[in-house]
């Protein structure tokens, strides 16, 4: 089992290995004492996964009671939200007990959402199905729900205390979910890691899983280090989202969100010249099932960029590359969107 250990506003550690959600009970019982505990999970993985996490936690001592909600980002609501916290306050959880987050990164920002919520706050495990999850969403203590307006706009940080990351979980995850991930492990190599990138190239992934996880999570918990609350150089792990979130919305979500980051690093490399490092990309992108080339005009994407949460006073901060493993900020005027993403978009 791999070990990683996170030091933000709480200090946690991420587990990464086979055979874990069988250990789960064992595992929390290290980091809090055996109390009531809710495992929220979705109407997917539920069925999967759920009975061996819930046996291991009772096993530990631990009471559970089961939330499940119907699988899919469309979930991800402030209505489903309060549904979860108002279950909550019928089981009876009190502020020394426990959520248990299992899925994909829709359960864990939500149910890390409601535990922040739930008298004022009480702590969350996160047990991440999904290889975003598993690599992104579970660890940093980013936790929301949409509203009409857009994406996880009603949120909060609020770290979890424990990260278990069961690699068994990702054999019943569809491949179109696993490559949808694959953008987000790509996105890493391009920001922080060369090596990782080339380890990525000769096919670490399909051989160690779990040492591509490591890595992943390694760099994100620098990153979430030296930022906690996204003023800055957090703002790194949004290569490829700003272009990626338009042809997301584009496509209206025919376009997983994955396919459409792994389209956007591609404008935003060839954005700033950077067409090696396109090139480069894009091979992978093909060997790990994701799309490179994006289907719309740069006039189509550009009122999509601009209603861009992280569009601030006039300008928009993007992620740029200079070389794989190093990307910086480039804050560019309003104004100067439109040919970014013409250049983005000239193959
Ligand atoms: P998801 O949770 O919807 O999971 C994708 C699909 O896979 C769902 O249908 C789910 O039921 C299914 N699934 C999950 N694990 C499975 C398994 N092991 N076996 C079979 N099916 C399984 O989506 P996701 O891609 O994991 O996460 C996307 C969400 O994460 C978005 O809402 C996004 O905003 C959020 N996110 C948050 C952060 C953060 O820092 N908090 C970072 C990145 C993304
Ligand atoms: N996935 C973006 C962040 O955690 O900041």
């Amino acid at each position: 089992m791999k070990k990683i250990s996170v030091r933000a506003s709480r200090e946690y550690e991420v587990l990464i290995g086979s055979g874990l959600t069988e250990k789960a009970g064992e595992l929390v019982k290290q980091v809090h004492a055996p109390c009531r505990t809710v495992i929220v999970s979705d109407s997917n993985v539920a069925p999967l996964w759920l009975d061996k996490v819930k046996v291991s936690l009772e096993k530990a001592g631990f009471t559970c009671s089961e939330y499940v909600f119907p699988a899919g980002e469309a979930s991800k609501n402030t209505a489903e939200l309060i549904k979860m916290v108002e279950f909550f306050a019928e089981s009876g959880l009190t502020r020394t007990d426990l959520v248990v987050a299992l899925g994909g990164g829709v359960t864990g920002d939500m149910a890390g959402f409601a535990s922040a919520i739930f008298l004022r706050g009480i702590e969350f495990v996160q047990i991440p199905t999904t290889l975003l999850a598993m690599t992104d969403s579970s660890v940093g203590g980013k936790t929301a729900v949409d509203l009409e307006a857009g994406k996880n706009l009603c949120g909060a940080f609020h770290q979890p205390s424990l990260v278990i990351c069961d690699t068994d979980t990702l054999s019943t995850l569809p491949a179109v979910e696993f490559s949808g991930g694959c953008a987000e492990v790509i996105k890493y190599g391009v920001i922080r890691d060369a090596s990782l990138f080339e380890a990525l190239e000769e096919g670490l992934l399909e051989s160690d899983p779990a040492e591509v996880i490591a890595r992943c999570v390694g760099i994100k918990r620098d990153v979430v280090e030296a930022d906690e609350f996204d003023k800055g150089e957090r703002q790194l792990l949004n290569f490829g989202h700003t272009a990626g979130h338009a042809i997301e919305k584009q496509s209206n979500f025919t376009l997983s969100h994955g396919q459409s980051v792994a389209m956007g690093m591609i404008i935003a490399s060839l954005a700033v010249g950077k067409k090696e490092i396109a090139q480069r990309i894009a091979a992978l992108e093909d060997k790990m099932g994701l799309p490179s080339a994006c289907p719309y005009t740069a006039e189509l994407l550009l009122p999509w960029c601009m209603s861009d949460k992280k569009k601030a006073g006039g300008s928009l901060t993007l992620v740029v590359p200079e070389k794989i493993g190093c990307c910086i900020l480039k804050k560019i005027p309003a104004e100067e969107v439109l040919s970014f993403l013409e250049r983005g978009l000239s193959r």
